[in-house]
């Protein structure tokens, strides 16, 4: 088991990859809290791998819940967070009791942010289950829901207790759901290690197949850059932001496809976006959207606007672009490789060049 530490003061937490999930029982007992669990899960995973996480926590003595959400980022609202206050207020749950979230990207930041509000604030426990869970979404303490107006757009920043990952559940995830989490692992090759995206292009057919030592090191390198990026930046004053690489053009495409297509997908294609522009923008020579695209075409996730179902307008994406929350004094921030590992936040961006590239899609 490798242990990545999130070091964030009196708010720090470990990440424990490579652990089981029988061991999530004597795991959270090590957390000294109270003795009532609310696990928060959906049909899928809980058919799976509820019993497993239920028992342990059972056989260490603590009282335990199960709150099902129907499986579909469509429930990522406030109509199931208000659902789990409802389970926990029936239950006597106080503040020392806790969430634990056992799930995807989904499940993770409706519970997270059902444990942020309830009660001001109860602790909760990370047990992602899909691999873009297990590199981004579980670590960093972003929680929140979806509004009928926007994606995310209501939430609060909460940390887990600790996060625990059982890389042997990646192994029952369909391969679209597994590619998704590709993006994101590419995503910190791109933005912050080089020698990483190395490693990807290198290894590809051992981490396709799925092979143990592959996906431990994928799951523990992007693990260790989060929680650097997060240690020095918790809210997003700066550094942050650079975990929005290719979620800028992403979000707009997320967006069009009214959020049917997979998050990760839509970042894969922001990413090729965000790398020619960058080349536009004369950051970076012409080998750095290249190899970009390559390599994310090599793991079998799109590159291109052909990609969605129908043909978004230029004008519609950069609409959505400019209400994208991030979007600060009227110009959209994006994330722009300058080369492989390092990338720049930057307002001077072309317009024009956006435009010429989204439309020769
Ligand atoms: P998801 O949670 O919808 O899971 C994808 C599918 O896989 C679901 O159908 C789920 O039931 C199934 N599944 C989960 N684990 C499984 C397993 N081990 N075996 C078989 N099936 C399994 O999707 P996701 O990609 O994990 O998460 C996407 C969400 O994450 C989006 O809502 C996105 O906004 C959010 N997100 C949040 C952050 C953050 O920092 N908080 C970062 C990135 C993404
Ligand atoms: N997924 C972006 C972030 O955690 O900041």
């Amino acid at each position: 088991m490798h242990t990545v530490n999130v070091p964030l003061g009196e708010r720090s937490y470990d990440i424990e990859i490579g652990t089981s999930l029988d061991q999530a029982g004597p795991q959270i007992k090590g957390l000294g809290l109270g003795q009532k669990i609310a696990i928060v899960v959906n049909p899928t995973v809980k058919e799976l791998y509820g019993k497993r996480v239920v028992d342990s926590l059972k056989v260490q003595g603590f009282m335990v819940m199960s709150i099902i959400i129907p499986d579909g980022e469509q429930y990522k609202n406030l109509d199931w967070a208000n659902a789990i206050y409802t389970a926990l207020l029936t239950n006597g749950f106080d503040r020392r009791s806790l969430i634990v979230a056992l799930g995807g990207g989904v499940i993770g930041d409706l519970a997270g942010f059902a444990a942020a509000t309830y009660m001001r604030g109860i602790p909760f426990v990370q047990v992602p289950t899909t691999l873009l869970a297990m590199v981004d979404s579980s670590v960093g303490g972003k929680t929140g829901v979806n509004h009928p107006m926007g994606k995310n757009m209501i939430g609060a920043f909460h940390q887990p207790r600790k996060v625990l990952m059982d890389l042997e559940v990646l192994r029952t995830l369909p391969k679209a759901e597994f590619l998704s989490g590709m993006a994101e692992v590419i995503k910190y090759g791109v933005i912050w290690d080089s020698a990483f995206f190395d490693y990807l292009d290198s290894n590809r057919e051992r981490i396709l197949g799925l092979d143990a030592d592959a996906l431990t090191h994928i799951v523990k390198r992007s693990c260790e850059i989060k929680a650097e990026v997060v240690g020095r930046d918790e809210r997003e004053g700066g550094l942050r932001a650079i975990l929005n690489f290719g979620h800028t053009v992403g979000h707009a495409i997320e967006k069009a496809e009214n959020y049917t297509m997979r998050h990760g997908e839509a970042v894969a294609i922001g990413m090729v976006y965000a790398s020619r522009l960058a080349h536009g923008a004369g950051l970076c020579d012409a080998t750095v959207p290249e190899r970009v695209e390559r390599l994310i075409e090599s793991y079998g996730l799109p590159t291109g606007l052909r990609a969605l179902s129908r043909k978004p307008t230029v004008q519609e994406l950069m609409d959505t672009m400019q209400i994208d929350k991030k979007a600060e004094g009227g110009k959209v921030k994006f994330v722009l490789p300058k080369s492989i590992g390092e990338v720049v936040i930057t307002k001077e961006w072309d317009d024009g060049v956006l435009k010429t590239l989204l439309g020769a899609a």
